[in-house]
Formats: structure tokens, sequence, C-alpha cells
């Protein structure tokens, strides 16, 4: 079974200022999970939103089964059996995740204007429970984990029966078990003869699933090869166009001098257990653990975002009590959350002011007036170090692609220059040579005597980048190792350690 489903000829689109996609070819066959891989800003979401009928082309050809056709709404797109999960969600907060799943395709009697419950709410256990998730359907959406959500969309895509199946960066939110039963369920489809498009920065994790991958960059078709036998290395030279032998970049081994933060016995009922935890002037101290090991409380608790039942907190030599997350910015405590959509993006304003926002005080004169070429030069030089692809700084966030909006939040964190930064996830959805300017900043940052705390599931980027690595699972610390010391598997084995 490898007759082609869909090929895509030649196919262009320019926005203002960008050219997104340069003459682009990119086939899909029957049964396969295709992978569709390249840097941030390379042009994947906005291919695969012109298979799924978001965009027009500007040019080239869209061939479904050897016939020609032109979507020109993702209506049209959806009725010829094609599918797509979007990056960002589509999904209605307010409404429950039955509505979600049929919302547009109600299940009706024959009298057409009468709903027949009965068979959706049969239709819905069934695929709630072939994705093995146990939550209600008659949950409100706005009431679900960003993974739940994740997997809301996916039943939605899978209860049409797609031909077509487009996952836009599916997993970047989703727990092991979770990427589990989306994998499984992918298997099952593929089995059924759905062409899937896979788009993901998770190199390892597509070995799993992906049988071929087509690499882009700058807008530009760069190569299709087979995911069997191509090296990773080779898929990385072909994303970033260049070599990138070791993406953690190497710095001096850590000397302790002052210790910046102490948190002794920090307890939240039912959620930390007598935490006590010490962070050094320099250090980059990684927390490792499962998901839901209570890593991103923790961080919440240290940053004030949520109330502590006991415990303490000692900043540079003095207890402290951190009152809330302004009190926490001010003693010089950032938090770079793991959601960044709800850290806010202001979507319609400018690629500066977004970088700016909250960081006005610190560039303002005494009478309040703003140093707008101070502004300009810091936005600038955090665009070109975390290189985020944009045409100029008066660029709407919302024009730029996924990932580098992202790293606007990054740099917005960065530009508040505070002592101690806790990272979430900070590399979750963005590419592997951004990647690694993420992890020179860093370097960068501690070797200017701040210190990180560093949250990250994937283990090659603690081992890679940590001084010591603190594991957690269920709200206690099971385990503290040296980096020289650690291994994946040491790692796994405290994060999975029986109370
Ligand atoms: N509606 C739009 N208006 C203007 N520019 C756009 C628009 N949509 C995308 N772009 C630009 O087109 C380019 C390709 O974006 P696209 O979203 O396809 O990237 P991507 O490969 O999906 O990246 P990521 O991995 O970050 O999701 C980017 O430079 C982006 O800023
Ligand atoms: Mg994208």
């Amino acid at each position: 079974m490898s007759e082609t489903l869909i090929e895509m000829k030649r196919i262009t689109k320019r926005f203002p200022g960008v050219l997104a996609l340069n003459q682009v070819d990119f086939d899909l066959r029957r049964g396969e999970v295709h992978a569709l891989l390249g840097e941030n800003g390379a042009g994947k979401s906005t291919l695969m939103k012109i298979l799924s009928g978001v965009y027009q082309p500007d040019a080239g050809e869209i061939w479904f089964e050897n016939q020609p056709v032109s979507f020109s709404h993702p209506i049209s797109a959806q009725l010829a059996g094609i599918t797509i999960i979007h990056q960002e969600f589509n999904l209605f907060p307010d409404l429950t995740v039955e509505e979600n799943i049929f919302i547009g395709r109600e299940f009706c009697k024959n009298s057409r204007w009468l709903l027949d419950k009965r068979a959706q709410r049969q239709a819905v256990i069934e695929i709630l429970q072939r994705l093995n998730l146990t939550i209600s359907p008659d949950t409100l959406v706005s009431e679900l984990t960003v993974a739940q959500q994740q997997m809301v969309e996916i039943a939605k895509a899978i209860s049409v029966n797609a031909r077509v199946l487009i996952m836009d960066e599916p997993t970047a939110a989703l727990t092991e078990s979770e990427i589990e039963s989306l994998f499984q369920v992918t298997r099952m489809l593929k089995a059924q003869g759905t062409g899937i498009v896979y788009i993901s920065h998770r190199l390892e994790e597509l070995a799993l699933i992906a049988d071929r991958a087509t690499v882009m960059r700058d807008g530009q078709y760069i190569a299709t090869v087979d995911y069997e036998t191509v090296h990773i290395s080779d898929l990385i030279a072909m994303m970033v166009g260049r070599n990138l032998d070791n993406i953690y970049p190497k710095r001096p081994p850590h000397q302790r001098t002052e210790k910046v933060l102490e948190v002794a016995g920090l307890t939240r009922n039912g959620v930390l257990h007598d935490i006590n935890l010490s962070l050094w002037r320099g250090e980059i101290l990684g927390l490792a653990g499962l998901m839901g090991a209570g890593r991103t409380e923790l961080a919440r608790a240290i940053f004030g975002a949520d109330p502590v039942d006991g415990g303490t907190l000692t900043l540079h030599g003095r207890p402290t009590r951190i009152k809330d997350v302004a009190d926490a910015i001010d003693k010089g405590i950032s938090y770079l959350t793991e959601d960044r959509k709800k850290e806010g993006l202001a979507l319609g304003l400018s690629v500066e002011l977004n970088i700016m926002l909250g960081n006005y005080p610190a560039y303002s004169g005494a009478v309040g007036n703003v140093d707008e070429k101070r502004c300009r030069e810091t936005s600038q030089k955090l665009v070109d170090t975390l290189r985020i692809k944009t045409p100029h700084l008066e660029q709407a966030a919302l024009n730029l692609s996924g990932g580098n909006q992202q790293k606007i939040i990054i740099a917005r964190w960065i530009c508040k220059d505070t002592d101690i930064l806790i990272f979430d996830e900070p590399t979750r959805g963005i590419d592997v040579g951004a990647r690694r300017e993420i992890y020179e900043l860093m370097n960068r940052l501690v070797a200017s005597g701040k210190s990180i705390i560093m949250i990250s599931s994937e283990l090659p980027e603690v081992l890679g980048m940590c001084d010591r690595i603190m594991v957690m699972r269920g709200g206690h610390i099971t385990g503290e190792l040296q980096a020289d010391h650690a291994t994946q598997e040491k790692i796994m084995q405290y994060a999975t350690l029986e109370d």
C-alpha cells in the first residue's frame, strides 16, 4: 500500500514581507506517517494550512488521488476527508467535551432538527475509550488540562474518519501515557490506510512512528528521506543548514560560592511535602520527574504564585517571605511558565511591545517617559540572540510561527534581568537550532552570576545542561544527583520511586 494520496507541487505562499513557502513539493502516501520537519518559521504550519483549506496558495497545485483539487475553505477540505489538528487549539472552552467533538455535525434523528442524544453519546464514549481517555463527555473544556484539551482535539479529528490527518505538534503538551495512546491510535489509523502528516520537533520520538520525513528550511523544500535509515544528526544538519555537533554547549564546572536560595520544609498540603532545596550562584539546577510529579507546583510556590502551608525561604542568606508574584519579581525571581498560552501574548500587538510588556518601568525616566531607543535596542538584541524570525519589530505577534511566539515570551522574561530564573520546559516546541541558542543564553546567564532552576521532561536536556539534578515524584524530592554521576536510568529510578 504505497499509493500516493496527496501531491503538493511547487507551492508558493507570500505574506507581507515574508516568503513563507517557495515552490515547495510534498507528497503523502496511503497508510504512512510522514513527518514534516524544520526550524521555527520554516513554513510547516503554512504548508499544512494550505492543504487543509485554511490558506490559498499564491501558486502551485494540489492533487488528491490523482485529481487536481483546490480547497477554498477548511470545510471543503474536511468534506474531502482532510482533517487538521492545529498547533493552536480550536476548542470552545464553554462547551462540553462532547459538544466540542461534534460541533457542526451533531447526530440527528431522521427528522433533521431532533438531536439523537443517545447515538451521539454512544459515539463519544467509543471515541474516548479508543483514546484511553477517562474524562466525562459532560466536562467543560475550560476545566481540562492542556494535555486533555489536546486529546479532545485528537478525538474530534478521528471522529470524522479522516483519510488525511494532519497533526501539528500534537505531543507538545502530552504526558508519556497520553503520547502512547496517541501513537496507538495513529498506528490504527495507519493500518486503515489513513495518510498522516506529523509535525514535531522531537526527533527521537518520531523514530517510533514516522515512515518518511520531509525537511523544510526557510520556506524551501530540502529533502524527503526514510526515517528508518536516516541519522538524526543528518536530519538536524538539513534543518539548520549546518552541522551542530553538540547541541549542549559546554561551560566550566560550577564552583560553589554564595547560596542564593534556600528552601526548607516547604509544604503545600496534598501537593508538596517537606521540600528542601538550595541553589547556588552561577548554578543550573535541574528539576526532573514525570508529568504530575509536582515540579511546576514547586516552582509556583517559590515564585509566590500559589499559597503554601509551611516552610521557609532564604534569599541571599536572609529569611524572606514572598507575598505574591510581583513581590517575587521585586526580590529577583522570575518564572517562565510552561503554559505559555496563558502567559498572555498580546497577539494583536507588535513583537517589540510584547517583549517589553511589563518591563517598561525599568526603561522609563523619573517622569515616566519611556526610553524608546533603549527599548528598541533591547528588543532587537533579544530578537537576534533568540533568533526570533520576524521581518521587523513592528510585526504583529499573531503573524509569527508558533515557536517564534514562544520565544517572545522567553525574551520578555529575560528582559526582566532577575538573579534567579526558573525555566519551566523552556525548549518545548522550539527547534534544535534555537534550542542551542537558548542553551547558550542560559550559559551566559550563569556565567554572569545568575542562577537557574530548569524544569524539563527531556532527560538528555537535563543531563546536558544541569550542574545538579533533583528528582521529584508525588510532591516529594526523591533524589539528588551531581550531573557527572547522573544517567537517564538513575533519574528514572528516582522519578518512579514508590514512597
Ligand atoms: N498570517 C501570517 N501573516 C504573516 N506572516 C505569516 C503568517 N503566517 C505565517 N507567517 C510567516 O510565515 C513563516 C512560516 O510560518 P509557519 O507558521 O508556517 O512556520 P512553522 O514551520 O510552522 O514554525 P513553528 O515550528 O514555529 O510552528 C514565518 O516567518 C511566519 O512568521
Ligand atoms: Mg507551526
